[in-house]
């Protein structure tokens, strides 16, 4: 089959965000969109002849379109082997796995996670390496030059790849096996955790679970893991189906868009365990009877719970979260006198630490949790996990998570989204707040002595690459926290995220509201930045 080379000019916007490149399905769907940007991920990897691609997406519209572009694509750029989900799908967790089982030189993910998806929403495309990770800047960088620079992109004469039947064809001398795309994560899941114990608990009368997929790509792994092997009851697992348009939703695991699932664990009869996931799987929401464990404090209750499981039975070399993630999880790493890593927001970040062994177990206030078994995040993983520490533990989740907070004291945390503002706006906010930062230190702000404020810059330990701006801290000297920074994934206009974070140790205080808890601080901030004023919003979009 020949080998065309296609002649082509730039897009400017082809820059990767927090977790590779995110449009509007129309602007993927224009001409040599999606091929230069494949073409310039290609032309940033150095020599790719003989090598290993593993490709799979979160089944969205688009997907299968992409995946054959992508193969074309692929076959002619000298790759010797293409590894494919059927169908051309594959969750994010299960394509990490998959990278990482088969030592593939890489992975194309196409997805655009929870945001949503049809032919009028959004579309994705991202690129992970061989550890099974997001590409780090480095890459992404040079992914973003070349598409400035690209002229033309070789593909070879059109043809389609058959990906509804699982074995070996080829593609213009490439190989291209076709896999089932859970088969292999779910092998990955018996051997991390303790299925004999999780299945008691799963088929015992009393016990009840909902898992709600959303209509996205966990509901083939959730099916074939927790009902087919785990022997989870017939119906635990809703909305299983993945639909291209996610059935018109907004497949993301939180209080606002998993309605149907909060709303039967905030019922009287609600379940024992309730959880969701997101369009490509990475994300997960752990909920108990009329109960909500939030991100940063589901990470602290695994870290403190990690022997309960046996992948971490002999002990965590670190726990890394992000740096708007409370810090919840650093008192846990304290006690078991490990590392503590504080990284800025996005998966990338965690790859180091991770391949040098000096993290375990990572996490982000954003619904994402994860561990070394892979390279990203993994909301079924984080599922499996909480169903093995209530097996081992025989508790609910609302008493777990209550004794820890007796333990460790409890971080309230909330996190207000302003969705879609004028990004000028939203930049001015950003700006002048910064311009304000220096002068905070050492006054007084909702009753409480600001001890630092400053625009976060991380510096890897690992490679000592730095990445600054990440985002604007107010902390204080009581340990509470105010960030605002602006969102790297959205597809319109600006989203404005401010975190808030207080401690308290207080027993007779730790079952507050968390909304009334952090009043003050919310006040203050809404004073600070002017959010109100400047973008005419009274109440955030979504709170979480
Ligand atoms: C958001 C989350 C971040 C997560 C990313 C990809 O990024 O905040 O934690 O890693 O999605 O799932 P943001 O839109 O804030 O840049
Ligand atoms: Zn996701």
């Amino acid at each position: 089959m020949a080998v065309r080379t296609i002649a082509t000019i730039p897009f400017n916007d082809q820059k990767p965000g927090t977790s590779g490149l995110r449009k509007k399905v129309t602007v993927f769907q224009q001409t040599h969109y999606l091929e230069n940007f494949v073409q310039s991920t290609f032309d940033s990897l150095g020599d790719v002849q003989g090598k290993v691609l593993v490709v799979g997406g979160d089944g969205r519209f688009y997907n299968e379109h992409a995946v054959q572009v992508i193969l074309n694509m692929a076959a002619a750029n000298g790759f010797s082997r293409a590894i494919v989900g059927q169908n051309g799908l594959l969750s994010t967790p299960a394509a990490s796995c998959v990278i990482r089982k088969y030592h593939a030189f890489g992975g194309i993910i196409l997805s655009a996670s929870h945001n949503p998806a049809g032919p009028n929403g959004d579309f994705g495309i991202k690129y992970n390496i061989s550890n099974g990770g997001p590409a780090p800047e480095g890459i992404t960088e040079a992914i973003f030059a070349n598409s400035q620079t690209i002229s033309n992109y070789k593909i070879i004469d059109e043809a389609t790849i058959s990906l509804d039947v699982i074995g070996t064809q080829s593609l213009g001398g490439m190989t291209v096996d076709i896999i089932d795309p859970v088969d292999d994560y779910a092998d990955l899941m018996a051997e991390l955790f303790d299925f004999d114990a999780i299945s008691a608990l799963l088929t015992d009368e009393s016990f009840q679970m909902r898992f709600d997929a959303m209509h996205a790509i966990t509901g083939p792994y959730a099916k074939e893991i927790l009902e087919n092997k785990l022997g989870a009851k017939a119906g635990t697992v809703i909305n299983g189906t993945p639909l291209t348009d996610f059935g018109n939703g907004h497949p993301d695991p939180n209080l606002t868009y998993a309605k149907e699932l909060v709303d039967e664990m905030f019922s009287d009869n609600a379940p024992t365990l309730g959880a969701a996931s997101d369009g490509d799987g990475d994300r997960n929401m752990i909920l108990g009877a009329n109960f909500f464990v939030t991100p940063s404090d589901s990470l602290a209750v695994m870290a403190a719970n990690a022997q309960s499981v046996p992948a971490y039975k002999s002990g965590l070399t670190g726990i890394a979260r992000s740096m708007p993630t409370s810090q919840a999880p650093d008192r846990v790493a304290e006690k078991l006198g490990i590392e503590s890593h504080e990284t800025p927001t996005g998966w990338k970040f965690f790859g180091n630490l991770l391949d040098a062994d000096r993290a375990t177990l990572c996490g982000e206030e954003s619904f994402g949790t994860g561990s070394n078994h892979i390279r990203e995040k993994d909301g079924l993983w984080a599922v499996l996990f909480w169903l093995n520490i209530l097996a081992v533990r025989k508790q609910t989740v609302s008493e777990i998570v209550g004794q820890h907070w007796l333990e460790y004291g409890r971080n309230y945390y909330t996190r207000h989204d302003y969705e879609s503002i004028p990004s000028d706006i939203a930049k001015q906010l950003m700006v002048d707040l910064e311009a304000k930062l220096p002068s905070l230190i050492g006054r007084d702000l909702a009753g409480k002595t600001v001890g630092y404020a400053d625009n976060f810059s991380y510096t890897d330990p690992v490679d000592n690459s730095i990445s600054s701006n990440q985002g604007l801290r107010i902390g204080f000297e009581d340990g509470s926290r105010i960030i605002l920074r602006l969102s790297g994934t959205g597809t319109e206009g600006a989203t404005l995220r401010v975190y808030i974070e207080s401690y308290e140790d207080d027993e007779n205080k730790l079952h507050q509201e968390t909304q009334s808890a952090l009043q003050a601080l919310i006040s203050a901030t809404d004073e600070l930045a002017g959010i109100t004023s400047r973008t005419g919003r009274t109440e955030p979009t979504v709170i979480t």
